[in-house]
């Protein structure tokens, strides 16, 4: 269909099911084991209600706010999702160009399709870019790749912590791989390829297991950048994760991609807020708490805001909307959620972020399933 009839962030995933190659449907669509996880992803939004104010005069509202210290023009950013030329031939360069146009900051996965330094030639000057990273066994090489991302002005590294081995996403085991060029540029290190269990298995053999919290301090003396640890799950590693320094989080479950039946990050939300609240000021200024999984409306990342999120990130609705109408389909995407913005802030009686309060919601049903 043409681009003015996608009317929601929903629409995009049905386009793409439909002109995708099955081998990349599979890759973005699954999820590990029997895809429970990903379905409370969605699920655990419909199970918080909105407790709207009234007579406020919205006549203006704002939602745009700064994430790490960098101006958004959204409450949400780009999550990484790897290998975004299995789905379109500008892979990732889509998304950094709609997000330069649009004032939304991307976090640029380590297995992108398109090099790093292709992405960061690709953004305009000043743009803020994140970076996702998962370590290399050799730290070498995740020394020299991280210092070459904050020379080349990346503000936050996220380093993946849920994700020590990949999950099984069957859907995608049950495809072969073939290097077709989507494959990733950057850790081509990679020894012992095995190619005949999908794609994610085909391209991970080098994140390192031994990963732990003694390593990060070497991660703190490598660099200056924000680190944020992305995929915590518990109150007890939130507050490892603050104590070990670290200036934020990211509560998900990798798009219920890594253990499943693990928690939505929503549902884990209450409780680790909670926790961090007796560690120190809230909201901290130091250290933030993303959420991620299963947002696909305005509406979603609301809630997770009066929660006490910092902000949300999006992975497959971005993904979906480039691999269906390349640049184009990301600027329509950032342009239905901004209108959702405004639409449902107005709805809900507040005029900025900062007017999002844990009494707009009534989230007594969220941990009762
Ligand atoms: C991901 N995600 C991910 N995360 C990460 O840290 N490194 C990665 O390489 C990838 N790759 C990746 C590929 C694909 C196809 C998907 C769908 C996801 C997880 C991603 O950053 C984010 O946590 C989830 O996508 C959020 O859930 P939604 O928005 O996809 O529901």
């Amino acid at each position: 269909p043409p681009l003015d009839e996608i009317l929601n962030l929903h629409d995009f995933e049905a386009v793409a099911k439909a002109v995708l190659p099955p081998k990349a449907w599979a890759y973005y669509s699954s999820a590990s084991d029997d895809e429970i996880t990903i379905r409370e992803n969605r699920a655990a939004f419909q199970r918080v209600w909105f407790r709207p104010r009234i007579l406020r005069d919205v006549t203006s509202v704002d939602w745009s706010t700064t994430i790490l210290g960098c101006k958004s023009s959204l409450p949400i950013y780009i999550s990484a999702t790897a290998l975004g030329k299995l789905g379109h031939p500008d892979g990732e360069l889509n998304l950094t160009r709609a997000a330069a146009k649009h004032g939304v900051i991307q976090m640029i996965p380590t297995l992108a399709s398109c090099s790093f330094d292709e992405i960061v030639d690709a953004a305009t000057p000043g743009q803020p870019l994140f970076l996702q990273l998962y370590v290399n066994r050799d730290r070498e090489i995740t020394k020299k790749y991280v210092q070459h991302a904050e020379k080349r002005g990346v503000k936050a590294l996220f380093i993946t912590v849920d994700a020590p081995q990949l999950g099984r996403r069957e859907k995608d085991m049950r495809m072969k791989f073939v290097d077709d060029g989507a494959g990733a540029k950057v850790q081509e290190n990679q020894k012992d390829v095995k190619k005949d269990q999908g794609v994610a298995r085909a391209i991970s053999s080098f994140i390192d297991p031994s990963l732990s919290w003694k390593d990060i301090p070497w991660f703190r003396s490598i660099t200056n950048m924000h680190i944020i640890l992305k995929g915590v799950a518990t109150p007890e590693d939130a507050i490892l994760a603050y104590e070990a320094g670290c200036q934020g989080i990211v509560l998900s479950n990798h798009g219920g991609r890594q253990l499943d039946t693990s928690r939505s990050g929503l549902e884990n939300l209450v409780d680790i807020v909670a926790a961090l609240k007796t560690k120190g000021p809230w909201p901290n200024p130091n250290f933030a708490v993303f959420v991620d999984g299963g947002v696909r409306r305005a509406s979603d990342v609301l809630k997770a805001i009066a929660l006490g999120a910092s902000a949300v990130g999006v992975g497959r609705g971005f993904l979906y909307a480039f691999s269906s109408y390349g640049q184009e389909g990301v600027e329509r995407a950032i342009e239905i959620l901004r209108d959702e913005f405004e639409m449902n802030m107005r709805l809900l009686g507040a005029r900025s972020i900062s007017e999002i309060v844990p009494e707009m919601v009534d989230a007594s049903a969220l941990r009762s399933h």
